[in-house]
């Protein structure tokens, strides 16, 4: 089966010679069982008709970003829902600009900012353009933030010149894709993951919690679910939208995580913890709001349990997968949490960083297990969960 069978792709056409050549994309990547529905910027119509676009996709083609009936359909955000990959291909030099900017002046750059799915770019322009330093910059920057970038190939361009800017074949842009979707990984297995902080009421308005955002561990659902597993993300209260197709447990407090986490983790085959889980709740929770008292107050607090640790003594074929915020001494402290806590694999990051971790979109990271470590040095926490999650598979013989 092709790992790109029942991926919902969407496909970007700008406004390029090249554009000619996406028709044949739409017809290679069905080929492959996947399901595709196009996007054009208004450049891109100037190049190829719409109708054919929609004829070979069975799909009407979404252009506008204005256009009610559109969006009344399936609208930017919905599209932006609907996608495991979103595949720009030709990508214009103007478009690449306009993605590094975060621009949302039409419906594809919109869909862009606005979707969770893997990002692939097939960039086509003339060779001066594709070696201008801004460019270069601007290709540089989306690798950075996890975009893949295929080709560009080399060759006679449109405009007579010779060099690097012609759009990759459209075979070579599907076995590339294909790649992106190592759905194989983890088909029929079922993933468990923690995710976000908790919070621990001390009365009926206030709580205790912390500043986690759950980026990494939603992250981790979206590589699981790409790599074919069956995925429960148990989550504390965040400001992120789970990804659709997994089963989603929401918690407040450590009791409620370790209560899903136990349940799921019943007959689940990888267990990953990676939300940060308060270390004490109140030892009382007062029924009605705590008053004002004098200057100081004191509050009783009282250990909470550990999850992963409880899960991983209770299911012993299970692989556990922890992680170690730390701000100093990283493995040493990471490693003794791994015996400490029984854990088959850590992941663990220096906090003390304001530039990765904590309610960043990045972060870089260390893998420990019982004879292995590996560094992930600085990337996004999207392409970060990718490759966490294909270590994971080449560490443990699922
Ligand atoms: O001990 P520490 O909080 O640093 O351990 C971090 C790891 O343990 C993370 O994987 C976190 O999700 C998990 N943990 C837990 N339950 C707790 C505390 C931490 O599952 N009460």
């Amino acid at each position: 089966m092709s790992s790109l069978s029942n991926k919902r792709i969407i496909l970007g056409v700008t406004g390029g010679i090249a554009a000619y050549k996406s028709a044949e994309i739409i017809r290679r990547l069905q080929d492959q069982g996947a399901e595709v529905r196009v996007v054009m910027t208004p450049a891109a119509g100037e190049f190829i008709r719409p109708l054919t676009m929609q004829a070979l996709s069975g799909h009407q083609v979404h252009s506008s970003l204005l256009d009610t009936e559109a969006e009344a359909g399936m609208g930017h955000i919905e599209l932006a829902r609907w996608a495991d990959l979103l595949l720009i291909a030709p990508a214009s030099a103007d478009f690449i600009a306009n993605m590094v900017h975060g621009r949302a002046d039409n419906l594809l750059s919109t869909v862009y900012l606005a979707t969770s799915a893997v990002v692939a770019v097939a960039p086509a322009m003339n060779q001066a353009m594709w070696a201008h330093p801004a460019s270069i910059d601007n290709i540089q920057t989306l690798k950075q933030r996890g975009v893949t970038i295929i080709g560009p190939d080399s060759g006679i361009l449109a405009c007579g010149d010779i060099g690097p800017g012609r759009m990759e074949q459209p075979q070579a842009i599907i076995d590339q894709v294909s790649g992106l979707f190592n759905n194989s990984l983890l088909a029929g297995k079922k993933v468990v993951i923690t995710a976000g902080p908790t919070r621990e009421a001390l009365d009926p308005v206030r709580y205790i919690s912390n500043h986690s955002s759950g980026k990494m561990g939603y992250a981790l659902a979206e590589a699981a679910l790409a790599a074919g597993a069956a995925v429960t993300l148990i989550s504390g209260p965040v400001n992120l939208d789970a990804p659709e197709r997994c089963s989603l447990v929401k918690v407040t407090s450590a009791q409620e995580m370790l209560e899903a986490s136990l349940q799921a983790a019943a007959n689940a085959d990888i267990f990953i913890a990676a939300a940060a889980v308060a270390d004490y709740r109140a030892a009382v929770v007062a029924d009605q709001k705590i008053k004002k008292q004098g200057d100081e107050m004191t509050l009783l607090l009282e250990k909470n349990p550990d999850i992963v640790s409880t899960v991983a003594a209770a299911n012993d074929r299970l692989f556990v997968l922890g992680f170690a915020a730390e701000t100093q001494d990283i493995e040493a402290y990471a490693r003794d949490k791994l015996a400490r806590k029984k854990l088959s694999a850590i992941v663990a990051n220096d906090v003390s960083r304001s530039d990765v971790g904590f309610n960043s979109d990045h972060n870089e990271v260390s893998w420990i297990d019982a004879d292995s470590s590996k560094v992930f040095s600085k990337r996004n926490k999207t392409q970060l969960a990718r490759d966490i999650i294909e270590h994971l598979v080449s560490r443990h013989s699922l």
